[in-house]
Formats: C-alpha cells, sequence, structure tokens
C-alpha cells in the first residue's frame, strides 16, 4: 500500500487531484498484485501499470502547462525530468517478464512511487514555492 501524506500536498487544487489519482491507480496495481487468488493476473497488473504511466504522462503535462503559465525559470529542467522518467519506464517493456513476475512488477511499482513522492517532495515543491511568491 502506498500511502498519501500531508507532506505530498501542493495546496494547487488540479495538481493535488492528479497526484492522488497517481496513488488511486499504483495502489490498485498493489492490490491486484498481491492478490493470491486471482490466477493470471499479470495481464491485468501489466495493463494497470501501462495505465499508470499514461496517467503519468497526462499529470506531468498538465504540470508543465501551469509552470509555463506562471513562467516558472526551471521549466526545461523539470520537463526533462518528466521525460527521462517516462522513457525509462516505458523501455521496461513489461511484457517481456518471465520469472519472479511478482517481483519484477512490485519493483517497477516501488521504483515509480518512489521516484514520484521524491520528485513531488523536491522538484514540484519548488514550483510551487516560485508561484507563491507571486501571489
Ligand atoms: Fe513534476
Amino acid at each position: 500500500m502506498f500511502e498519501w501524506k500531508e507532506e505530498y500536498e501542493t495546496k494547487i487544487e488540479v495538481i493535488d487531484t492528479q497526484h492522488k489519482e497517481l496513488f488511486k491507480i499504483a495502489n490498485e496495481s498493489y492490490a491486484l498484485l498481491k492478490n493470491d487468488i486471482i490466477l493470471d493476473k499479470y495481464d491485468k497488473v501489466v495493463e494497470i501499470i501501462n495505465r499508470l504511466l499514461d496517467y503519468c504522462e497526462y499529470h506531468f503535462s498538465t504540470e508543465e502547462e501551469y509552470q509555463l503559465s506562471i513562467g516558472y525559470k526551471k521549466f526545461l529542467s523539470h520537463k526533462v525530468q518528466h521525460e527521462e522518467f517516462i522513457k525509462k519506464l516505458r523501455d521496461e517493456n513489461l511484457k517481456k517478464m518471465d520469472e519472479n513476475q511478482d517481483e519484477y512488477l512490485m519493483n517497477i511499482l516501488e521504483f515509480f512511487m518512489k521516484w514520484i513522492t521524491g520528485h513531488i517532495l523536491a522538484r514540484d515543491m519548488d514550483y510551487v514555492q516560485y508561484a507563491r511568491t507571486l501571489a
């Protein structure tokens, strides 16, 4: 279970809603992965992880538009972070896994959430701070 914490809140409604949605999809995937009753769950898990990546791309574009709208100076380096992260995960090619499917998918989910939360706390909070100076 990936737990949402108050410290992740940016107080920008659209951003917080989307960040929470990422947690929701990741937890859905996690729950399915932990479910030992459903056989042949891997296709479904892969599908949800792909949905997570799609939503993440959508979310990144929202953030980038927002940053442009406030004239955030570190927009480009932030965008590069987003792009490299998505590329790395897309290159994983989830269908290729063979052994230890549980462990493999769990590692991807954990990597995803670790990156996202670290990114929210360091990078996102930086443009949030900048936005506050404009208010
Ligand atoms: Fe970001």
